[in-house]
């Protein structure tokens, strides 16, 4: 039987900009205008999760969670580099009232990958004066919000944005500069840290959510692979850990991705794995690895704060929940000290550049209604989240 202990952080995680809707202030909402998702389906209401919150909560605790993560739309709280908009905080501090009034623990993620635009224009993270705002922005929320939050995200996937947005150029601002790049890199440490410093209380818990993949070299002994491997391994998500493990209480897994390093292009080795609607490979002994080896690097307690599939019919959703947390309990059970597992997500949403195509819901959208239905997926998960807890 697999028991996770009674106080274990079940959930579903979200993100404000690609739940809220009308996020109008956005660097994305700016972007999307230039840059349509394939399907043209722009942000645009989204999930209207702003005005409906409610509904959406009570999904959540219906489905037996702990925990519900969602993170604060900095563009709406500070409109321009002098305001806040206090009617915006005052919205936050009744979505996490609510939150806890279904018995659930807000997760609050500070920044995840929208900016103000003002702040987008003046250079984003690239500039260190703008750490200034950062901070500004930190210590508004210590000041607001801070006495309802024990569970706190500095920053969700830096290396994953600053590349997207500084090498890819799939995201805003679009540029392929590696320079720029790095100083993605290093502006996000120092606001890692500083959010840290700021909002740090003797009750409460701050992490960082990391895109932590599970890289395999085809060929070990190829020094080529690992060339790939050590670049992979300083400039990406792996590389922030190493230079945050001592300034977090948690670290906070995204867990997604299982890649094949080669030196030859296209000779990966053979596997029959399930493939979401995005073609990403579903591994979830990945999620085993990436934990064993992450906890080794940071010896801090490790939170799932986001694992999840693109898969609009439901198909794989039901294995790829129960092997993810057969891996999940495997490494509870080999002594890693896992706090919580959070599904992404609670109910489909504005999937960046790719707009509402990919869907990743336990609960199906229909946009042009604005209603949300449970799919099989959500049952299942509502089960294990039953049967799997200790009662005791
Ligand atoms: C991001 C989410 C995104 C999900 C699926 C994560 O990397 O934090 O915002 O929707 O992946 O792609």
């Amino acid at each position: 039987m697999k028991l996770f202990p009674k106080n274990f952080l079940w959930g579903t995680a979200i993100s404000s900009y690609q739940t809220e809707g009308n996020t109008a202030n956005a660097d994305w909402w700016q972007w999307e205008k230039q840059h349509p998702p394939p399907d043209n389906s722009r942000c645009g209401s989204a999930c209207d999760f702003w005005n409906r919150y409610e509904t959406y909560i009570e999904h959540a605790a219906a489905l037996g969670s702990r925990a519900f993560r969602i993170s604060l739309e900095w563009s709406r709280i500070q409109p321009t580099p002098t305001t806040w908009d206090e009617h915006a905080l005052s919205q936050y501090n009744e979505i996490i009232q609510t939150i806890k009034s279904h018995n659930m623990e807000p997760v609050i993620t500070v920044w995840h990958f929208s900016l103000p635009q003002w702040f987008a224009k003046k250079g984003g993270w690239t500039r260190s004066y703008n750490r200034g705002y950062w901070n500004a922005y930190c210590e508004k929320l210590r000041d607001t919000l801070a006495k309802d939050v024990r569970y706190w995200v500095t920053l969700n996937e830096p290396g994953a944005y600053a590349a997207m947005g500084y090498l890819t150029g799939y995201w805003p601002p679009g540029k392929h500069s590696i320079f720029k790049f790095i100083s993605t890199l290093h502006g996000l440490i120092q606001a890692h840290r500083n959010a840290y410093a700021i909002l740090k209380n003797k009750d409460n818990h701050i992490g960082v959510s990391l895109n932590l993949s599970h890289d395999e070299l085809v060929h070990p002994a190829n020094w080529g692979e690992r060339f790939v491997e050590m670049i992979l391994g300083h400039y990406s998500d792996w590389g922030f850990l190493s230079y945050v493990k001592n300034r977090i209480d948690f670290l906070g897994i995204n867990y997604y991705f299982h890649n094949q390093i080669s030196w030859i292009p296209g000779k990966q080795r053979k596997r029959h794995l399930d493939k979401s609607d995005l073609r990403w490979d579903v591994c979830p002994r990945g999620m085993y690895q990436v934990m064993v080896k992450a906890y080794a690097q940071c010896k801090k307690p490790i939170f799932i704060t986001e694992n999840g599939v693109a898969d609009n019919h439901d198909t794989i959703r039901q294995s790829f929940i129960r092997d993810h947390i057969a891996w999940l309990h495997e490494a509870y059970k080999e002594g890693i000290p896992v706090i919580g597992y959070l599904h992404w997500s609670l109910m489909d949403n504005v999937e960046w550049q790719r707009g509402k195509q990919p869907r990743f819901g336990l609960m199906e959208m229909d946009y042009e209604h604005m209603t949300a239905t449970p799919r099989p997926s959500f049952y299942l998960y509502q089960d294990i989240i039953k049967a799997y807890t200790e009662r005791i």
